[in-house]
């Protein structure tokens, strides 16, 4: 925690709770405020400076060296004894967090991943027709239903689909890791009970042992041949540099996989289905002319920004957006106001994809940190779109939809997406 520095006194703008149920629901005109009246800003509840404005967030994201990593992984709010306790006893002793670390550990550990996810456009190529397959036999679930949840039924479950069989994980293991990475959601950004934390942190214990069992079944406890998965792929990094990635890192590295690789995508999938299905005229001509889909995607990206906020922690004193912070200060950088800066982008609220910067978003962050799997995660989109509009073409949102979205500080996700069609036969 911070202690506010002076230049928050006397500020006409009144900061919100983060947890607010209202800032919560739609947090987007208050940032516009804070951004015309108090771009950097205190949030007292969580001891965070709140950096809206996207050259601030840029030159924060730019500059490891002043603002590091170190506590973005931390639990927002402390975590009780009893929770504590869980972890010591269950045996959570995760390994790195590639998102919390700084140079120069960060660059030789980035590097060993970013080999092992090999997400070449050679690599993405040959993944389209089976993301394709994957989607189209999650739709066949539900297609003659004629009305789905399509964060749940969809968008949620092809991401995890995807990268948890790249890693490696057998099939049957998909829906205990997806609740296992809600706990670690709720356990870190979000505010529970005593009671709801020890639940949670047997959860996460029990999502940390499972890592750390899958690494020793693919090969790091042996010598025989690693498999062809990013896990051999770490495993053979390991055998190659064991004292520079130990195999506590490798299922490190796994266990914040099966977390980036699946939430925020599906946030991604959920929000640009959303922003489509709000206006039949963007709907239609999404499915007129596909060859608009990445630019909806971009801006897909920029306008329900998954990742909504992330923390760094200042070295050393610096000067944020007019406000001078000491050492140790806390800063939450809100990459979805900063997508939204009208110093930026034109008419910032409005969906429209043929926006000629819609890529200067900071939806995958900046600079070192800069997300590994983007590549992925833009053509997971493409793909369940173009698949939708295919297959669901008459897709509309029930009357009086409104979005509600899960209570937490980082990850704009949407508790569900109802959606209603009419069936292929049905009159
Ligand atoms: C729409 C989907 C996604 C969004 C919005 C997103 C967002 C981000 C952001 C904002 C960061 C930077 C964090 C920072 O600066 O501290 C990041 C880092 C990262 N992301 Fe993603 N991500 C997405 C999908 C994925 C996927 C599919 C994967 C893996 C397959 C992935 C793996 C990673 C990793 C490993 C890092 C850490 C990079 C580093 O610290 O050097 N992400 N992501």
């Amino acid at each position: 925690m911070t202690t506010p520095a002076p230049a928050s006194a006397g500020c006409p703008f009144r900061a919100p709770g983060l947890l607010d149920p209202d800032y919560v629901a739609d947090p987007y005109p208050l940032l516009a405020r804070a951004q015309a009246e108090a771009p950097v800003w205190y949030a007292e509840d969580f001891g965070l400076w709140v950096v809206t404005r996207h050259a601030d967030v840029a030159g924060v994201l730019r500059d490891p060296a002043t603002f590091s990593s170190a506590n973005v992984q931390q639990p927002v709010l402390p975590i009780s004894a009893a929770a504590l306790d869980v972890y010591r006893t269950e045996g959570f002793r995760p390994g790195i967090a590639l998102t919390a670390t700084d140079p120069p550990r960060h660059t030789a550990v980035r590097r060993d991943l970013m080999k092992a996810l090999a997400f070449t456009p050679a690599r993405l190529a040959a993944l389209e027709p089976r993301i394709a397959a994957a989607t189209d036999a999650l739709i066949d679930r539900f297609a003659a239903a004629g009305r789905a949840d399509l964060a749940a039924d969809l968008a949620n479950r092809l991401p995890a689909l995807v990268i948890f069989d790249l890693i490696g994980f057998p099939e049957g293991d998909r829906a205990q890791l997806q609740r296992w990475c809600l706990d670690r959601l709720r356990m870190s950004w979000g505010r529970t009970t005593e009671a709801e934390q020890v639940e949670s942190a047997k959860n996460v214990a029990a999502y940390w042992r499972h890592c750390v069992a899958h690494v020793a079944a693919s090969g790091g406890a042996g010598r025989g041949d690693p498999p062809d998965t990013i896990t051999g792929a770490l495993i053979r990094a390991h055998r190659d540099h064991p004292e520079a990635l130990p195999l506590s890192d490798v299922a490190g590295l796994i266990f914040g996989l099966v977390f980036a690789g699946q939430e925020t995508t599906a946030t991604l999938i959920a929000g640009t289905l959303l922003l489509l299905l709000e206006d039949r005229a963007r709907w239609q001509a999404a499915s007129a002319d596909r060859s608009t889909l990445p630019a909806i995607v971009e801006e897909g990206l920029r306008l329900t920004a998954p990742i909504m906020a992330w923390r760094r922690v200042l070295t050393r004193p610096a000067c944020v957006g007019g406000v001078d912070l000491p050492a140790g200060a806390e800063l939450l950088l809100h990459l979805g106001a900063a997508n939204r800066d009208p110093g930026l982008f034109a008419d910032p609220q409005a969906f429209d994809p043929a926006r000629p910067n819609a890529g200067q978003h900071l939806a995958f962050g900046l600079g070192i940190h800069f997300c590994l799997g983007a590549a992925l995660a833009r053509l997971e989109a493409c793909i369940v779109l173009d698949r939708v509009l295919t297959r669901l073409p008459d897709l509309r949102l029930p009357p009086g939809f409104a979005p509600r979205y899960l209570p937490n500080i980082a990850f704009r996700t949407l508790a569900a997406l109802p959606a209603e069609w009419t069936p292929a036969g049905a009159a």
